[in-house]
């Protein structure tokens, strides 16, 4: 099969234009990378090839050795991912050790995948383990209001999350765990993902101060799913912000109550 006639290939694409359409990636902004599963790639493996290079991926990474991943590329725009998949995506085999990839398919007029890309594998490697090899895919994208409010929050994990989950009921359903948050770093390359993925071991949703927002889920409904939760709890609460303040709250005990009904154990943390 061509990978552009897999089921895996087709969610990726549908991911990256329902995010593009969502207006959370101006330009090149944000990336996006699946870990493709082995009959996944059993199946596509006659359209990859063998020929380029090995490169380092600025960090080692042992538990990642041997996966594919389907990934963005760097500098190419969410908008292009469809109608030129071959331009714009890669498929990229991770060697043995863990520390270099090869580009087996796609970016056919050159290229490399998107610079964030020690960070997606060092937060795969951690998600992987953290949910039995459940999460296969990370998403990173540069929503309006999370920007924003990155300017005007403390970047305290407690602050945003109890902030985001009091916006809207059912934010501490989906994100239970609350949301950690990374002071502004340079972006691409090994620190931010080494930043992140301490993060990772304990959230689903990273915000990275002054850029954008990172998480991970089970599959692409998932990923979009808290990256819409998320960005809509933000839109909320710059409206509350900007109408001058919550009158009103959401109590911890009424947290609590939620919890026990719907079966979540939120981050005891946050509701002090
Ligand atoms: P890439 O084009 O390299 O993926 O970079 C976009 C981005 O959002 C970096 O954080
Ligand atoms: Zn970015």
């Amino acid at each position: 099969m061509k990978v552009l006639e897999s089921k895996f290939a087709n969610e990726f694409l549908n991911m990256a234009e329902r995010c593009f359409s969502m207006g959370w990636h101006e330009r090149n902004g944000g990336n996006m990378s699946y870990r493709i599963r082995p009959e996944e790639v059993a199946e596509v493996r006659g359209d990859f090839t063998d020929k380029n290079p090995w490169v380092e991926i600025g960090a080692a990474i042992p538990s990642m050795a041997g996966e594919f991943f389907m990934v963005t590329g760097s500098g190419k725009f969410f908008q292009n991912t469809k109608s030129q998949p071959e331009d714009a995506t890669a498929i990229v085999e991770v060697d043995g050790a863990g520390e270099n990839y090869r580009i087996v398919w796609g970016l056919v007029n050159g290229g490399r995948p998107t610079s964030e890309l020690p960070s997606h594998l060092l937060n795969h490697a951690v998600k992987a383990a953290a949910t039995g090899g459940k999460n296969r895919v990370i998403y990173h994208c540069h929503p309006v209001n999370v920007i924003a409010l990155s300017y005007v929050l403390p970047l305290e994990d407690a602050v945003w999350s109890r902030e985001l989950w009091d916006t809207m009921t059912e934010c501490p359903i989906i994100f239970p765990a609350g949301v950690g948050v990374i002071e502004w770093m340079v972006p691409g390359g090994r620190e931010i993902g080494v930043a992140s993925s301490e993060k990772m071991k304990t959230y689903d949703v990273i915000i990275w101060a002054h850029h954008g927002m990172f998480v991970s889920g089970e599959d692409f409904d998932m990923a979009f799913g808290l990256a819409h939760t998320v960005d809509k709890a933000a839109d909320i609460l710059v409206k509350i912000i900007s109408m001058g303040g919550r009158k009103r709250s959401i109590s911890s005990d009424d947290f609590r109550r939620l919890a026990k009904d719907f079966g979540v154990t939120l981050n005891e943390d946050f509701l002090k």
